[in-house]
């Protein structure tokens, strides 16, 4: 029997539900513009909005969320505003970690650490260590990523590990990259209206349906979450064969 779910906004009843969300979580900047605000209070709006988002995902029953919170990239914008996203950070993970941890939440880091600075690194590997045995919904949060710098740091490990090039294949990258113990993602939704991947997740997301919507991050809400899940209950995913019709053919 399909089994389907209730969606608690419109009550529509849908089926497949992603087991894997990865939101790039755009907007904040012209949330800020928009109210005559310093970039940083959008940030803060989009920090708050985290928590009414993760808990909305985790009521789904969604099994894996990535958060795309910082890029390799971001480190180009003035320097006020990435000291202002590092210190955002810490103080999320100072107040958000214990209410994780007693909701089962496991929390996971993609990315890099070496350019934090040493007290936001412990930080990080605190709360990562901390919620490791627990057996909910594994929250990734991606920060100091990029998927190409992902691919190169994989790439290096497989060379340092002098891997055979034979026995490299797909299965056996894939457990060098940030995301060894993640599936790839069904669903990635952004914020925003862009229509790009801004370098993230690009070797996971060969296959995953991409939704976005103009909304801009901290006016996002578990109604414009359940609009991407309903797009993608009718999709059609078919990984590159052919609908199935009794017989599986890739041709
Ligand atoms: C994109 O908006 C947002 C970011 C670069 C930062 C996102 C960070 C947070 C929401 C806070 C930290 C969250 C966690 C989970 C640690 P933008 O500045 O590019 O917006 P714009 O496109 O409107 O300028």
């Amino acid at each position: 029997m399909v089994e389907t779910k209730t969606m608690p906004v419109s009550g529509k009843k849908i089926f497949p539900l992603p087991r894997h969300v990865a939101i790039i979580m755009d907007g904040n900047g012209r949330w800020a513009r928009r109210q005559g605000l310093p970039r940083l209070a959008g940030h803060r709006a989009g920090t708050d909005n985290v928590r009414r988002i993760v808990e909305a995902v985790d009521g789904y029953g969604v099994e894996y969320l990535t958060l795309y919170a910082f890029s390799t990239e971001n480190w180009r914008r003035p320097g006020r505003e990435v000291n202002g996203i590092l210190h955002i950070l810490a103080g999320m993970i100072d107040r958000e970690t214990e209410a994780l941890h007693k909701n089962n939440v496991k929390l996971s880091h993609l990315g890099r650490l070496d350019g934090l600075s040493p007290a936001l690194k412990t930080k990080v590997l605190n709360a990562v260590e901390l919620t490791k045995n627990n057996s909910g919904m594994t929250l990734c949060i991606a920060f100091d990523y990029g998927g190409r710098a992902e691919i190169l740091d994989a790439v290096r490990r497989i060379v340092r590990d002098e891997v055979s090039p034979e026995k490299i294949d797909e299965a056996l990258f894939g457990k060098y990259l940030y995301t060894a113990d993640v599936p790839e993602p069904d669903l990635i939704i952004r914020t925003g209206g862009e229509m790009r991947l801004s370098n993230f997740l690009i070797w996971q997301a060969a296959y995953s349906e991409f939704y976005t919507t103009p909304t801009l991050w901290p006016d996002c809400t578990e109604e414009d979450i359940e609009k991407a899940f309903i797009a993608y209950s009718q999709r059609e995913r078919r990984f590159g064969g052919i609908k199935d019709e009794g017989e599986a053919k890739t041709d």
